[in-house]
């Protein structure tokens, strides 16, 4: 079976049982659960935007819906509901310093956002990242609250297919790969 090697993430920790969920205990615990990542694009009259995320999940395939979850204050969710469409990019292993820099606080947002990241314009103008893995452009079909997030639902409209590559990984808060 194909090992984690990349990732320089922590010691093996403290097991923990039956503990009040707390930030910190919470991010720590689902933190386990290893995840891909994607950045998702949208395009607006101020130009693109970009976030990085590992919150998308596949909901249905007919309808083919999948979902991703942005917090309170995400620029990248004020865009897509304003736009009422999004583009999921699923990152290879060899774009660990795209979902860095998409997840940058202070990062340049309107027409610098996606500067010095490969892309071209998509379904709707939205940017699709170069040596993406796959990507689905979607409408918004429901914006939900949850909790301190908003969950977007989105129904795939168009997808793509890149080269077969390894993919990039997140897991206990570092990136990983596939070895
Ligand atoms: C691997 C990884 C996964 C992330 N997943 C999410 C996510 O699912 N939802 C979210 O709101 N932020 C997530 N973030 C944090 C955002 O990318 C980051 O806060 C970003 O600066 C927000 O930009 P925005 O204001 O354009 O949304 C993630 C960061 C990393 C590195």
């Amino acid at each position: 079976m194909a090992g984690i090697v990349t990732a320089g993430h922590q010691g093996p920790g403290t097991s923990v049982r039956g503990a009040r969920p707390d930030e910190r205990s919470f991010r720590r615990a689902i933190g386990r659960f290893g995840t891909g990542v994607a950045v998702v694009t949208t395009a607006g009259p101020g130009g693109p935007s970009a976030t990085t995320v590992n919150s998308l999940t596949s909901v249905s395939l007919e309808p083919p819906l999948l979902l991703i979850c942005l917090k309170e204050g995400s620029r990248t969710a004020a865009a897509i509901s304003a736009a009422g469409a999004f583009t999921v990019n699923v990152l290879s292993g060899g774009q660990a310093a795209t979902a860095a820099g998409c997840a940058a606080a202070g990062r340049p947002s309107g027409e610098r956002a996606l500067e010095g990241v490969p892309h071209r314009p998509g379904w709707r103008g939205i940017p699709v990242l170069s040596g993406s893995l796959s990507y689905f452009g979607c409408l918004v079909e429901r914006e939900l609250p949850g909790g301190d997030h908003t969950i977007f639902l989105g129904r795939v409209c168009e997808l793509g297919t890149g080269p077969e590559d390894e993919p990039l990984l997140f897991y206990r808060g570092q990136f990983a790969r596939l070895g």
